[in-house]
């Protein structure tokens, strides 16, 4: 009964995933919330008032101005009623009504009138997710209400088409509900930023130089930071993971863009992990249109410039957050490269894996690291999962 006494606004908008939130409200009162639901007109196409008012035992909300409805509980009540708004399915439109701010029917005006943190697990055709205009809203209301992006999952559609769009399954959404309610930890309120993933480099418009990390160290970080209570920004490079629950991501591509989010985002934080493999160097020589192959006796020469240190930069900045943490990635002499990255970049903690390995580091989902602190504190962490190590490294950064 995780969610005992909690009470969730569900937000039923019109697709055919509609049919999964019955279910979904039934999980919901199962852990213990209280439940009301509103439909969108689009829902009640597909799913009538009567099923969720037989599993939630309360008269489901339709239309704004209803005057019956709204001497019950006002549409303001019910904004002010709410301690979560989930919506589920949240369809193309709905996101992209919310994303401008419209009050056009009953469950947009409760959103935008409520200070409820908000839950959205989206829905819809695979091409409309991948869609500019819905990623443009995502990203935009992400911003305005750092929601708790729940999926949307991939695989076999409705309209039988294959890709991300699937509305997460109710039991996945009730389990990550449960998760948020009772995180709780050393990290609960802490401001924690972490960097992860690899940067691209361009040569020309089709080339670009990069290196193996699959982000999964950083999102794993991140993602058992959240769990913690923290309240996460995880800065990106190009990777091909979902966003852990409850984190803020920044995607970047260059080393470059990721020193300038650094550089937003890290000032005056809790605790500060660097663990993208930053590349060291960009090309200078780019070139604006594709580079043709040349003669064969003709050498295609890359002129390559420094990037910025950005960790450095972190733990140089006259706001420095409390704790920062480097990660060294090296394939000999691992010990003494890494303590020498911990006292040049001025570091609290570096942790030291050893990339040689192809069962752990990058792209693995294992990792076996040694850190060494500022304090003289020497930690080896056996070979894990990158989820468990997440969660002992974490343990370890609180001994600041
Ligand atoms: O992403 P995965 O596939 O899960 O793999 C995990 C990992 C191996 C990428 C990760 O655990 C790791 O070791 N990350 C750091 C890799 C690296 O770039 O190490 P480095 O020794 O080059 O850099 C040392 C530290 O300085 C790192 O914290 C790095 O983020 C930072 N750095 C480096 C260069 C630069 N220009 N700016 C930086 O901030």
């Amino acid at each position: 009964m995780k969610l005992h006494g909690k009470h969730i606004l569900l937000g039923v908008s019109g697709g055919i995933a509609a049919y999964k939130s019955a279910e979904l409200a039934r999980g919901l009162i199962k852990a213990g919330a209280e439940v009301q639901v509103i439909l969108t007109a689009g829902a009640e196409a597909f799913i009538t008032p009567l099923t969720f008012q037989a599993l939630t035992g309360r008269a489901v909300r339709t239309e704004l101005l209803d005057e019956t409805a709204e001497q019950g509980m006002g549409h303001i009540e019910l904004a002010r009623w709410a301690d979560l708004i989930l919506l589920a399915p949240a369809t193309a439109n709905l996101l992209a009504r919310l994303n401008a701010g419209m009050a056009d029917d009953l469950l947009t005006t409760v959103v935008l009138a409520s200070k409820a943190p908000l839950a959205i697990a989206p829905a819809m055709n695979q091409q409309m997710w991948a869609n500019v205009a819905t990623q443009r809203n995502i990203k935009a209301l992400t911003d305005l209400y750092q929601p708790l992006w729940l999926g949307p999952d991939s695989g076999e559609q409705a309209c039988g088409d294959v890709g991300a769009g699937r509305m997460m399954e109710p039991d996945a959404i009730v389990a990550q509900l449960e998760q948020q309610a009772t995180a709780s930890g050393a990290w609960q309120g802490k401001k924690v930023v972490i960097t992860a993933g690899p940067t691209r480099e361009a040569v020309d418009p089709v080339r670009y130089l990069t290196n193996h990390s699959s982000g999964k160290m950083g999102y794993a970080l991140a993602a058992e930071a959240a769990r913690q209570g923290a309240e996460v920004v995880l800065i990106s490079g190009p990777v091909n993971l979902p966003t852990p629950a409850g984190v803020r991501r920044i995607d970047v591509i260059s080393a470059r863009d990721m020193a300038a989010a650094a550089e937003e985002y890290a000032p005056a934080t809790d605790l500060f992990i660097g663990a993208a493999a930053v590349a060291d160097y960009h090309v200078v020589n780019t070139s604006n249109q594709k580079h043709k192959k040349q003669a064969s006796d003709q050498a295609w020469t890359l002129q390559l410039a420094e990037n910025p240190d950005i960790i450095q930069g972190v733990a140089q900045h006259k706001r420095r957050p409390t704790t920062v943490v480097g990660f060294a990635a090296e394939t000999t002499d691992v010990e003494q490269y890494a303590r020498d990255k911990l006292a040049r970049k001025n570091l609290d903690w570096i942790v030291a894996n050893d990339v040689s390995r192809t069962d752990i580091g990058f792209n693995s989902d294992d990792n076996q690291v040694v850190v060494f602190g500022r304090n003289g504190l020497r930690s080896d962490l056996p070979q894990q999962s990158k989820t468990q190590l997440a969660s002992a490294l974490l343990a370890l950064f609180t001994k600041d």
